[in-house]
């Protein structure tokens, strides 16, 4: 197990240390709170840049719906049930997958430091035990600051079959496997499932006053909260509240929205299903490692990636979509799409001292 003395020391050198703690995060320029969230991990951050890594995850509509717990041989991570988001994910499915996300990172940024994690899912919540090991500086470790979700349309070229084959691997977990599929055809079907589920939720008042309550329309507003969901992150303009919120439905359209989606497959390589065993709490962490291991392998291969995650947010269409790709009694889990594309503007994260729980 971990050496008592250095895991606490780290600990007390990461409370002075930590780049987030030390500014309010509303005195920041937006470009500020971007270099400071996306800061690459330094030694003498300790527990807490591990933490700050863990993070940087994909997690659903921005929320970072985590609580961590640091005892002094293992990280606890715990869904913030305070960020729920009852109208898209009434189950906690993707507060799980969330989860599983930061535990990913959390285990590449502790090798990188020098300590090796055994992950346990436990009343709950996901524990990372602890014990001192020799640094690993891996591809995915080193990809974690790079990655993002870019929604923007990608280049349209195939990907090789050895791409191809480090992504399958990269996204295969334990009971969790992931399907490529690049077949024109078969893409243009799983974009139907993409677009039939993007218009019933703009159908949905629930799900569209949920969702812009984590809309975040400008500079100020992203930097105020250091959550949700960025105007600029999703390729939109910043605009003043007083004026983005009237436009809105005049510009935030279902034929709009649902045109972007199709052009947005449509360039890119192909799309990821994943698919676990079992429809569980356990499962659903365990396909939150395998699609941050599969954005972070996409990462280091010089790849972009982005969620297309509607047909799994409708339960019919859910079980529609499991029917279509023969899964049987398995259901899937998550639809991304992947290729080669440009940077888009990056998503923030709440300091690090706002997510860290004072016990469990
Ligand atoms: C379970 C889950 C579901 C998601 N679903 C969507 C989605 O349907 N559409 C989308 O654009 N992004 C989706 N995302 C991506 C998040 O919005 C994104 O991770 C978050 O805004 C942070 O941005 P970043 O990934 O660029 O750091 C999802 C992420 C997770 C973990």
């Amino acid at each position: 197990m971990v050496n008592r003395r250095s895991f606490a020391a780290g600990l007390a050198c990461a409370a002075v240390m930590s780049p987030q703690g030390s500014r309010a995060a509303t005195s920041m320029t937006y470009a500020e709170a971007v270099r400071t969230t996306w800061a690459p991990l330094r030694p003498d951050e300790g527990v807490h840049g591990i933490v700050r890594y863990a993070t940087l995850a994909a997690n659903s509509h921005n929320t970072q719906p985590w609580r961590f717990t640091l005892g002094p041989e293992s990280i606890v991570i715990a869904p913030d049930v305070s960020r729920r988001c009852p109208a898209v994910d009434p189950d906690d499915h993707h507060i799980y997958v969330s989860l599983g996300c930061a535990a990913e990172n959390l285990v590449h940024a502790a090798a990188a430091l020098g300590l090796r994690t055994t992950l346990r899912f436990d009343a709950g919540a996901v524990v990372a035990d602890i014990e001192r090991a020799p640094a690993q500086v891996s591809a995915l470790f080193a990809a974690i600051p790079n990655r993002q979700s870019t929604r923007a349309a990608y280049d349209g070229r195939p990907v090789s079959n050895d791409l191809l084959r480090s992504l399958e691997q990269a996204g295969s977990g334990e009971g969790v496997t992931v399907l490529l599929v690049t077949d024109r055809q078969q893409m243009q079907r799983l974009t139907d499932y993409v677009v039939e589920g993007n218009t019933l939720q703009m159908r949905d008042p629930k799900f569209m006053e949920e969702l812009k309550a984590w809309m975040r329309f400008n500079e100020s507003e992203a930097v105020a909260t250091m959550d949700g969901l960025f105007s600029r992150t999703s390729g939109n303009p910043a605009l003043p509240r007083w004026l983005a919120r009237p436009l809105l439905p005049f510009v935030f359209t279902e034929r709009g929205e649902n045109d972007k989606y199709r052009a947005c497959i449509e360039s890119s390589a192909g799309l990821a299903v994943f698919v676990a065993d079992r429809d569980d709490k356990p499962h659903w962490v365990e396909v939150g490692r395998a699609c941050q291991r599969f954005a972070l392998q996409a990462t280091a291969l010089g790849l972009k990636n982005a969620f297309v995650n509607q047909p799994i947010e409708i339960p019919d269409l859910r079980r529609q979509l499991a029917t279509y790709l023969s899964l049987g009694r398995r259901l899937p889990d998550l639809v991304m799409r992947f290729g080669a594309g440009p940077e888009l503007p990056r998503s923030l994260r709440r300091p690090v001292a706002a997510v860290i729980a004072q016990g469990r």
